[in-house]
């Protein structure tokens, strides 16, 4: 039936982090050209594709409960099911074998190739693709995705990563680092901001080493410069960065390219040596704080976040406080951090069988944690009161009508009274009040 054909409507549910929903954008992309119309509503897919997260247990946990829904929906009417992204990467052969109505399961290098894939499964076979691709030439997608709009926008610089911290699942998942070729990146960035972007995050699971084997070529530093050139572009960020490979000509860039924004999101995992050997992550608590001098020399008023994991195995009360102190060392104004949570096949099994942190231990030192970060990130929102800080109107604050939510270069998000007119625009904001996570102003005249 044609017109049912020309009406073919994908629904795509996205857990995890900003790499799924950077590929959920390839894959509407790539589908449109099939003639799919990404739709918002679950009951009116044809496909529905959930895109999933392993990094913790907790995000497996919601993939099952996200799935037994769109399972049941199958029950009642014509509907191609398909899991994709990190967790089908990692037990797609079970979950294939365990629920018989999944018709198509594919990982993170299966998005390339999505069009084919699907066009498998609605011919009716069932599908299962989480070969890893050969890094010589993989395939990153050129076509941005059509619902890409709005004042932030990712663009991947690199898939994949090569390290293996004990704790991770991802270079399970996602495979080995392969670095984008830069004029792509360049295309992409000029692509976006033709749709209005003009805070583009560059993204890669090792940013700093970008460049530095296949592809790229040219080093991670090099493509910042690049990425400045483009016109319209007001700030650049990128995560994630490792605090090993961070070198000096990229904290250089920091003094010559206004557009790099104060603000870095750099991953320290513990405060203690004995964990961060522990967790193979190759720095120490004293090279991480040379990090961030470095930066604050070369940017004074640098900001940081970072992500931290409590209850490492083995971690003791010591090993937390030093934790706790390096939190306010740096004065982070947010972390992400969670407990430890085992996954499989990942090195720390080993350290978890012999030496585990209880889950009250590690409950109370999160709690801990994060009742100091929120502290931390109150008054450093409340320390911008009374001064007037441009900002990067970015759309409609979240909860007020005719409150407008921009954000400062070290990425301080401010709402005030605006109107549309002002989205992609930089004015100067004074700031009236200070909360956790945001502040509130009011545009200076
Ligand atoms: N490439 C990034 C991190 C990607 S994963 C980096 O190197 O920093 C995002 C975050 O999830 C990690 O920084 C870590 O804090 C957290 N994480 C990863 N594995 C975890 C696990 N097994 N348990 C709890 N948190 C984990
Ligand atoms: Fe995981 Fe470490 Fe790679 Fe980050 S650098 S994705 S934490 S293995
Ligand atoms: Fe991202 Fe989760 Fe995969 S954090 S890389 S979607 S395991």
């Amino acid at each position: 039936m044609g017109e049912r054909d020309a009406a073919k409507r994908v629904f795509f549910h996205t857990l995890g982090c900003q790499m799924n929903d950077y590929d959920t954008g390839k894959m509407r992309a790539l589908l449109a050209a099939d003639g799919y119309a990404s739709t918002d509503d679950p009951e009116l897919a044809d496909l529905i594709v959930v895109n999933t997260c392993s990094i913790r247990e907790k995000a497996v946990e919601k993939m099952h409960s996200v799935l037994g829904e769109y399972r049941r929906a199958k029950r009642s009417r014509p509907l191609t099911l398909g899991v994709a992204g990190c967790v089908a990467q990692e037990r797609g052969e079970q979950l294939m074998a365990k629920y018989p109505d999944i018709d198509l399961m594919f990982g993170p290098d299966g998005v390339p190739h999505v069009r084919e894939l699907v066009r498998e499964a609605v011919a009716g076979k069932r599908v299962l693709d989480i070969d890893l691709l050969d890094l010589e030439n993989y395939p990153f997608v050129s076509e941005v995705d059509p619902a890409q709009s709005g004042v932030g926008a990712f663009v991947t610089i690199q898939k994949g990563c090569d390290n293996a911290c004990t704790f991770c699942i991802v270079p399970q998942t996602r495979g080995v680092e392969v670095s984008r070729p830069w004029e792509q990146i360049l295309e992409e960035v000029r692509t976006v901001v033709a749709r209005g972007a003009r805070d583009i995050t560059l993204i890669g699971q090792n940013v700093n080493s970008y460049g530095l084997k296949l592809g790229g070529g040219v080093t991670f530093a090099q493509l910042l410069y690049k990425v400045a050139e483009v016109p319209g572009v007001t700030h650049i960020r990128y995560t994630t960065s490792h605090p090993r490979d961070m070198g000096d000509d990229v904290v250089q860039a920091y003094r010559d390219l206004p557009q790099l924004a104060s603000h870095l999101h750099l991953p320290v995992q513990s405060g203690s040596n004995r964990v961060l050997r522990r967790m193979k992550r190759f720095y120490t608590r004293e090279r991480y704080l040379e990090v961030v001098a470095a930066l604050r020399a070369a940017r004074p008023g640098m900001v940081f976040t970072t992500d931290v994991i409590v209850g490492f195995p083995g971690e003791t009360d010591d090993d937390f406080e030093q934790t706790m102190n390096l939190l306010h060392e740096v004065g982070f104004i947010g972390t992400f951090s969670f407990k430890y949570s085992p996954r499989p096949g990942t090195p720390a099994l080993k350290l978890e069988m012999r030496d585990p942190v209880s889950d009250a231990v590690a409950g109370a030192r999160l709690t801990r944690y994060q009742d100091a970060q929120r502290a931390l990130s109150l008054a450093w929102h409340r320390a911008l009161e009374g001064s007037t800080v441009p900002v990067l109107v970015h759309g409609w604050s979240a909860h007020d009508p005719e409150v407008v939510m921009g954000r400062t270069s070290d990425f301080a998000a401010i709402n005030f009274p605006g109107d549309a007119s002002l989205f992609g625009r930089t004015l100067p904001v004074t700031i009236t009040r200070g909360f956790t996570h945001s502040a509130r102003g009011e545009a200076s005249r």
